[in-house]
């Protein structure tokens, strides 16, 4: 694959998405050429898969239908968008992916790793992120920055939520090279600098 792909992971309030769409306006002005998606999302089929998955009318979905669905919209935003954007050299910024799979139905739900993985497969079609920017925050911190009404994954207890942080912080354990961990700072600005810190060298080098 020609180009990069970048994915944002951390649990919720954490301040991805405006992280990763502050980095997107930055390397657009800068002249990349870069694409910017959300998990699950990302094209027309997959909004409305990310719809069913998070309507908290949804409560009875099992858990096995819930990571199948949110493997659904992966397939689909791979096929349609990230592998092409990919071959065709483009920079491509997606917030979550895979790593979301295994830490909210895998270690949240208690779901098989093994199996989440071997699903993953198939549903990336083996494209993996280059670099993936894990934000990092308190549980309780980033729960309290939720402001609208709360979505079905939302909705879930403490403990929850909890076992999401261990998850990532587990998985950013076992992948150094991959994944790198970004302390999330009150000012905005900081974090994105901390941010832009890791990526930028990386970006500079493809372009050599
Ligand atoms: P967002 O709030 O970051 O847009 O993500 C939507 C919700 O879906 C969030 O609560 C995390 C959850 N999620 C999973 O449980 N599994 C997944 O594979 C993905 C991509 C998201």
């Amino acid at each position: 694959m020609k180009g990069k792909f970048i994915t944002f992971e951390g649990s919720e309030g954490c301040g991805k998405s405006t992280q990763s769409r502050m980095l997107y306006d930055h390397l657009k002005s800068k002249g990349y050429k870069v694409i910017y998606l959300r998990e699950p999302g990302g094209t027309a089929i997959s909004e409305k898969i990310r719809g069913i998955l998070l309507d908290p009318s949804n409560r009875s979905m099992s858990g096995v239908s819930e990571m199948l669905l949110y493997m659904a919209a992966r397939a689909q935003v791979i096929e349609e968008v990230v592998r092409p954007a990919l071959l065709g050299g483009k920079i491509v910024l997606c917030d979550r992916f895979l790593d979301s799979t295994i830490v909210y139905q895998g270690y949240g739900l208690g779901m098989d790793i093994k199996t989440i993985k071997a699903i993953g497969k198939i549903s990336t079609c083996g494209i993996k992120p280059d670099l993936t920017i894990l934000l990092d925050l308190p549980v309780t911190k980033g729960l309290k920055h939720r402001q609208h009404k709360k979505d079905r994954i939302e909705e879930r207890s403490l403990n929850y939520h909890l076992r999401v942080r261990k998850g990532y912080l587990k998985l950013a354990r076992q992948e150094p090279g991959r994944i790198k961990m970004v302390k999330v700072d009150p000012k905005k600005n900081k974090t994105q600098d901390r941010i832009r810190k890791i990526i930028l060298p990386i970006l500079r080098q493809k372009a050599k």
